[in-house]
This record gives C-alpha cells, sequence and structure tokens, in this order.
C-alpha cells in the first residue's frame, strides 16, 4: 500500500508522514526531496511552480510508486495539489490519499513559526489557489496535533481496511501475550482459539474485552472466518502445544491459498518442522518454524525469536517478528533468520538444552551453599547479589534471587515446592540429538537426567532412609569456598555454553545450515530464558573464534578456576551434594584438555574380544591392525 500525505505548503505533511510511516512501519519519502534545483531556486524567490515546473518532478515520483509498493509499500508526503497530479501518481491501485485539510489562517500561523524551508509563507496563495481538494481519501484538520491526526488517520484506516495483517492461533499464556505484543505496535491481529463446550469458551471474545484500548484486534472462535479476515497472502502463528500441530494444519490448510504463510511459534521437534515445510512447500504454502523464548513477559513486551524454513515466507514476517523482539544492547531486534528446514526450531531445542544446563547448575550451587555450608536462602540470595554485579549477571540468576526471597506468610515458598521437576521435552531431544551426531552433551543430559531422577521421589525418599548422609571430617572456609564456587559456577556455564554451541556446529555442518553461532548468541542477549553477560561476551568471541575453550579469555577464566572448580565438586561429593552438572561439566573439561587419554585400553579391548582393530600412534591415521591378544 502507498500512503500520500497531501496538501498545500505548511499542512505538515513531512511531520505527519514521517509519523505515519513510523506507525505503519513503512519507508518515508518526501517529494520536495525530488524536486530538480531550478525549481526549488524559483520557489525559494517566491515564484510559484507551473504545470510545465511539475511535470518531470510527477513523473519521477509515478515511475518510483510502484518500485516502492514492490518494496512492501511506502510512506509520501507530496503536495498534490490537483487532481491531474493525482492521476500522474496513481500508477498503482493501492494508494491511500490522506488530506490535511486547514484554513488560510491556521496554515499562515504555521508557515510563519517555520525556519529552513525553502517555501515562503507567501506561495500559499498560490498553492490554495491551484488546491483541488479531493473528494475522496481521509480528511483530517491540520489544527490538530501531529501525534492526534496520525491516530485519526489510522483508526480511519482500520475502518476502510476491515482485514488484519496478522493471525495468531491458540490464545493461551504464549499465543495471547504475543498477539497483545502485536497488537500494541500497531499491527491489526485476528485473534483464533478453539471452541471446546465447559473449557474453552469465547476465549478470543474475553482477551478484547481486557483490553480495550486496542482497537485494532478480533475475536475469533470458528476457523473459517479467522481465515477469512486476513489480508493475502495470509500470516498465521500457531500458538498451541506441538502435539496439536498435525491436527490443526489438517484443517487449517484447505482454508489456505499459495503464498500463504504459517508460523510454527511453539516448541516443535525441528524433524517435525522440516517434514511440515516439506509438506506445506507441496501445497504452494510456506512453513516457518520459529522457536520463541522468552516466556509470559517476553512474548508481551519482546521475545527473542528464532526463525526458520523458506526465505520467501520468512521474508514476508520478518517485519512482523523485529517489530515485536526485543532489542540487543545496539538496539537491533533478537531474531535473525537460522537457516532452512527445521534450523529454528532445531536452535530452540538447543536454547532450551543450554537452559536445563543453567537451571540444574544454579540448583547445585544453592545446595552446596544451604546444605553444606549451611547458609540461609536470604543470605544466599545476598551471595547472588553480588555475583550477578559481578560478571556472572544473567536472567536466571536474578529471578533465582528473588525465589530466595519470596516468603508464603513467614516461611520460604521454595521449602514448600514439591521437589519433582517436569519437562516438556526440549532437553530430552537435545540429547537424543547429540548422541544421533555423536556430540559429547555432558551437561545437558546430565540435567535432563537430573530433572528424570528427582521424578523418582517416593523411591528417592526410601533411599534416602536406607543410606543417610555421613559428613566428611574436613573443615571448610566458607568465605574461599564461596570463591572456589562462584569460578565453578563461572566455569560450568562456560563449558555447558560451548557444549550446546558445539552440537550446534556439528548439525550445521552435517547438514549444510551455515548457522551463524555470533548472531545466535546475539539474539540470545536479550528477550530469552538464557540471556546474560556471558552471552554478550560469546557474540563477540563467535564472530572470531569455532571453539569457546580455546577463545583466549575464556583460557585465562577457565585456567584461574581450574583449582577451585575441583575442590569444589571434590568437597560437594563427598558431603553427599549431587552435583550432575558442575561434575559433568568439570569432567568434559577435563576430557577435553587431555592430550593421552585412557581410550587405547577400550580400543584394545575392543580388538580383543571382537577383533574390531585399532589404529596406531606410531602409524598414519586411517591404518587399522589387529592383535592375537592370547
Ligand atoms: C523459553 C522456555 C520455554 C519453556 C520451556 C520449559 O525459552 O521461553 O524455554 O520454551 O519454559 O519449554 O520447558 P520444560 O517444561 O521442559 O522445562
Amino acid at each position: 500500500m502507498i500512503y500520500i500525505v497531501m496538501g498545500v505548503t505548511g499542512s505538515g505533511k513531512t511531520t505527519v508522514g514521517q509519523r505515519l510511516a513510523e506507525r505503519l512501519r513503512l519507508p518515508f519519502y518526501d517529494a520536495d526531496d525530488y524536486h530538480p534545483r531550478p525549481s526549488i531556486d524559483k520557489m525559494r524567490q517566491g515564484i510559484p511552480l507551473n504545470d510545465a515546473d511539475r511535470a518531470p518532478w510527477l513523473a519521477q515520483l509515478a515511475s518510483l510508486i510502484p518500485v516502492w509498493e514492490a518494496n512492501g509499500g511506502a510512506v509520501l508526503a507530496c503536495s498534490a495539489l490537483k487532481e491531474e497530479y493525482r492521476k500522474t501518481l496513481q500508477t498503482v491501485p493501492d494508494i491511500s490519499w490522506i488530506y490535511l485539510d486547514g484554513s488560510r489562517d491556521t496554515i499562515l500561523q504555521r508557515l510563519q513559526a517555520r525556519h529552513a524551508h525553502f517555501m515562503p509563507p507567501a506561495m500559499l496563495e498560490s498553492q490554495l489557489q491551484s488546491l483541488e481538494k479531493p473528494a475522496y481519501g481521509i480528511h483530517v484538520d491540520v489544527s490538530l496535533s501531529p501525534e492526534q491526526i496520525v491516530q485519526e488517520v489510522i483508526s480511519k484506516l482500520d475502518h476502510m481496511n476491515p482485514q488484519s495483517e496478522f493471525g495468531v492461533i491458540g490464545l493461551g499464556v504464549m499465543g495471547k501475550s504475543l498477539a497483545l505484543n502485536l497488537a500494541s505496535r500497531g499491527v491489526r491481529v485476528a485473534m483464533y482459539n478453539r471452541h471446546v463446550p465447559g473449557k474453552e469458551e469465547g476465549i478470543a471474545t474475553q482477551v478484547i474485552a481486557e483490553n480495550p484500548s486496542l482497537t485494532n484486534i478480533k475475536g475469533f472462535d470458528k476457523l473459517e472466518e479467522f481465515v477469512q479476515s486476513l489480508e493475502k497472502p495470509r500470516k498465521v502463528l500457531l500458538m498451541i502445544y506441538a502435539g496439536a500441530i498435525d491436527a490443526q494444519l489438517d484443517v487449517l490448510i484447505p482454508l489456505l491459498e499459495s503464498g500463504d504463510v504459517v508460523i510454527d511459534g511453539g516448541n516443535s521437534y525441528y524433524k517435525d518442522t522440516a517434514r511440515r515445510t516439506a509438506l506445506l512447500s507441496g501445497k504452494g504454502l510456506h512453513f516457518v518454524g520459529a522457536g520463541i523464548s522468552g516466556g509470559e513477559e517476553g512474548a508481551r513486551k519482546g521475545p527473542s525469536i528464532m526463525p526458520g524454513g523458506p526465505r520467501e515466507g520468512y521474508e514476508q514476517i520478518a517485519k512482523y517478528l523485529e517489530l515485536i523482539a526485543a532489542r540487543d544492547s545496539k538496539g537491533k531486534p533478537c531474531t535473525t533468520y537460522i537457516g532452512p528446514d527445521g534450523a529454528g526450531h532445531f536452535v530452540k531445542m538447543v536454547h532450551n538444552g543450554i537452559e536445563y544446563a543453567e537451571m540444574q547448575a544454579l540448583a547445585e550451587v544453592y545446595s552446596l551453599l544451604r546444605f553444606m555450608l549451611g547458609i540461609a536462602p536470604a543470605e544466599i540470595a545476598g551471595i547472588f547479589k553480588d555475583w550477578q554485579k559481578n560478571s556472572l549477571g544473567s536472567y536466571l540468576l536474578e529471578i533465582t534471587i528473588d525465589i530466595l526471597q519470596k516468603k508464603e506468610g513467614d516461611e520460604l515458598l521454595l521449602d514448600k515446592i514439591l521437589d519433582q521437576a517436569e519437562q516438556k521435552g526440549t532437553g530430552g531431544w537435545s540429547a537424543a540429538v547429540a548422541l544421533e551426531y555423536g556430540v559429547p552433551y555432558d551437561t545437558l543430559s546430565a540435567a535432563v537426567m537430573a530433572r528424570a531422577l528427582s521424578a523418582m521421589k517416593t523411591e528417592r525418599v526410601k533411599a534416602a532412609a536406607l543410606y543417610q548422609k555421613q559428613s566428611p571430617s574436613v573443615t571448610i572456609n566458607e568465605k574461599s569456598f564461596v570463591t572456589s564456587l562462584k569460578q565453578a559456577y563461572q566455569a560450568t556455564r562456560i563449558i555447558n555454553h560451548e557444549i550446546g554451541f558445539s552440537l550446534m556446529r556439528e548439525v550445521s555442518v552435517q547438514l549444510n545450515w551455515e548457522l551463524n553461532f555470533s548472531e545466535i548468541a546475539r539474539i540470545w542477549t536479550n528477550g530469552c530464558i538464557i540471556r546474560s553477560q556471558l552471552m554478550e561476551e560469546l557474540a563477540e568471541i563467535y564472530k572470531h573464534e569455532q571453539r569457546l575453550l580455546m577463545a583466549p579469555p575464556i583460557v585465562d577464566k577457565i585456567r584461574n578456576a581450574r583449582q577451585g572448580f575441583a575442590s569444589v565438586v571434590a568437597l560437594g561429593l563427598q558431603y553427599g551434594i549431587p552435583l550432575p552438572v558442575l561434575s559433568s561439566a568439570l569432567n568434559y573439561f577435563i576430557g577435553y584438555s587431555t592430550a593421552d587419554s585412557a581410550a587405547n585400553l577400550l580400543q584394545a579391548q575392543r580388538d580383543y574380544f571382537g577383533a574390531h582393530t585399532y589404529q596406531r600412534k606410531d602409524k598414519t591415521t586411517g591404518e587399522y591392525f589387529h592383535t592375537q591378544w592370547k
């Protein structure tokens, strides 16, 4: 759509046009910038332009309009005083005319207040004489403020254009928040939620009633009506649980048309996403699998978004994703095209794997402080606050500080929460993929297993009675232990991220996805659950380094932490504190940095019992040997 803001000199075309362009997220062009030099000189001298002067200028604008339209639309500020001029500019069918109407006196006052413009106030008279007010389009009174004018234009446009730009299916916590995020940024949103008698009734209507200030949202509980309400090519975001996607697609696809884009914003398994991408592509539709992280608050205020799939489909929705995403420290949106097929959901799956281990690491650090050192939760929150300020800042640490201070009555709420961790699948999927690709996944799989073990509560209670803890007779210096613990936690986090990125690297190579790790880290610096100060560093480091543990600043940190890290894990285990993630991070690091390992013994054993052969250190790689061991 092309929007032309028209009117005489001084009516506020540029100001209104710029603000309108911002609201509509379109580029802004000022016709004044296209006047040839002689015309500008003429106007400066107070000589009005005639039709002949304006002809080449209008012709140039007329030739640019289809180009702007092809690039997604634009807002143009142009006097377009006569009907004949407007006909010249009408080179595309979709032009919205916005006429800024005002009395001679109002405009004159504004012109007298205006400096640094080539059009002297005296020119107003000639412009008013040339003006043929359009009998169509949106007319707005210029005595309103620019903001009021833009608001009036937007609501008139909404009225004239009843179709919604973007559809959201599924109004659970995430779907509702994303729909409201889009709508509060000016997008015309249609929302659909299924009708389940007695359970999910009138959900969309309820969301509308809760948000009376958002006049650009519509609600449906009939899928056909929802689809019909959308502008073509349609953009439909599915925010439903992964297990329901296929059934939803079965009923949605027949209602769509070639070129429409379906986005799956949930936590779907990336191989399912690849299959669905192929299925929809066969029907001329685009399927974009987009991981979205940030929980309810992120979805409402700015999540991190990881879209993957067909580029053509992505291009059509990119501006909406960029609009609602969180911003990084330089103001760039925390979203980027990730890669083909299921790459977006794959990257989100690894994000969740890292998330699982980050959460578990914090739980272990908390256990050591509380149950080994006997420090009270409020004091632990104090220690964490210090870490938060000193290089270990992260969203997960921040929420843990809050959790450690949340009381129910006089008691800590945390102590009342059942210690059985649940999981929806993403962490486990990523561990299975790591196995499939042969990538060591120590911390992340340990975190998944720790949740599984936690779920065996009844058995754990019985076992606890059988195997009561015996504390070793070691004296601990609390201050130096906490210092070492901070280093251990820091090292664990580095190793955990390295492991997650290693899986992405391997799969990217195998599937030719060409993932950009610095960009992935960048879009994870804000909006998502694993956002942290470390992630900011990774976005820089991955610009130059493939392997985090080889990057000089990281090498220094791990070297410094190494001793303290080992003593924390050893002592914690002696005290009977389970440390699956901390200890597997340490093990991974020691294994990774051991040049000569004991894997030669494994090879010898394999050859001994199964004639599996082995390679030799003193021969060239690729040559295999077998020994008669007896
Ligand atoms: C996010 C979260 C989000 C969700 C997890 C929880 O990035 O916003 O990861 O996707 O909270 O899927 O997963 P579990 O229920 O498996 O812990």
